[in-house]
């Protein structure tokens, strides 16, 4: 299975951060945010990594990451997503690179206490279709929500609904097989002008080939002032366990 992670937009929540910097390169405690989703993908056992980045500074991760040694990697792949297409249209450009495996995506701000190896595993034998990873939150509308029936399946995702039907927010992690590029050619721009990922998960609820699993450990983005604290606030305490045995 092949990784990809996403990296692109202008980061827009986080001006004047990002005027001048990449919402992915700004620190989350002692490391740039990148290397966080690069550590978890890594840890999951994926070696094969696509960053997909964009805006006006996209070099500027070529050389800060190279070839990723310093991940244990021997290469990592780079493309560049023009404009501000949204995160389905940002996925679209892994499709040469995917060549009809599996991907696990992740979004490049988002940042995770534990190991997601056990979901990834179960996905390589989950014989078709996609998977999300949910996990329950104080701020659903923030997030992509689930709907849930009486036997705990989902029933619809509902980009940032103003009266969530859940407290399950969909993590920016999401494994797909090869359908999800011909699901992202039916899309059409939402009413923020961007192909949605919801939508790509949606279709695959729709054809009952879309699993889920909630996720251990803390879970949060860091693409707005509170979530990027909170971000660095998360590392540095898990940091400080670490020292401490
Ligand atoms: C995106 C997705 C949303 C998901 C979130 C996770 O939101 O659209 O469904 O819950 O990432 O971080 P965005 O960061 O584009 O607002």
């Amino acid at each position: 299975m092949k990784g990809v992670i996403l990296c692109g937009g202008l980061g827009k929540r986080l001006y004047p951060l990002t005027r001048v910097s990449n919402k992915h390169l700004l620190p989350i405690h002692s490391k740039p945010m990148i290397y966080y989703p690069i550590q978890t993908l890594v840890d999951a056992g994926i070696k094969d990594i696509l960053i997909v980045t964009g805006g006006n500074h996209a070099g500027e991760f070529l050389r800060l990451l190279g070839n990723g040694h310093q991940f244990g990697l021997k290469h990592i792949n780079y493309t560049y997503q023009e404009g501000e297409g949204g995160i389905a249209e940002a996925l679209r450009l892994a499709k040469h690179f995917a060549d009809s495996d599996k991907i696990v995506v992740i979004l490049g701000d988002n940042i995770i206490e534990k190991s997601i190896k056990k979901a990834v595993d179960d996905f390589r034998e989950q014989p078709s279709g996609a998977k999300i990873l949910i996990k329950k939150v104080s701020d659903p509308e923030r997030f992509g929500v689930v709907e849930l029936d009486k036997r705990k399946r989902i029933t619809k995702i509902v980009e940032k609904p103003k009266k969530p039907k859940s407290s399950y927010a969909v993590t920016g992690i999401y494994m797909y097989d090869k359908r999800v590029f011909d699901i992202i050619k039916t899309l059409k721009p939402s009413r923020r002008g961007e192909l949605e990922i919801t939508d790509v998960n949606n279709a695959y609820l729709k054809s009952d080939e879309l699993s889920f699993s909630v996720l251990k450990g803390w879970w949060t983005d860091s693409g707005t002032f509170d979530s990027l604290l909170r971000a660095s606030n998360l590392v540095a305490k898990k940091e400080q366990c670490i020292k401490k045995y």
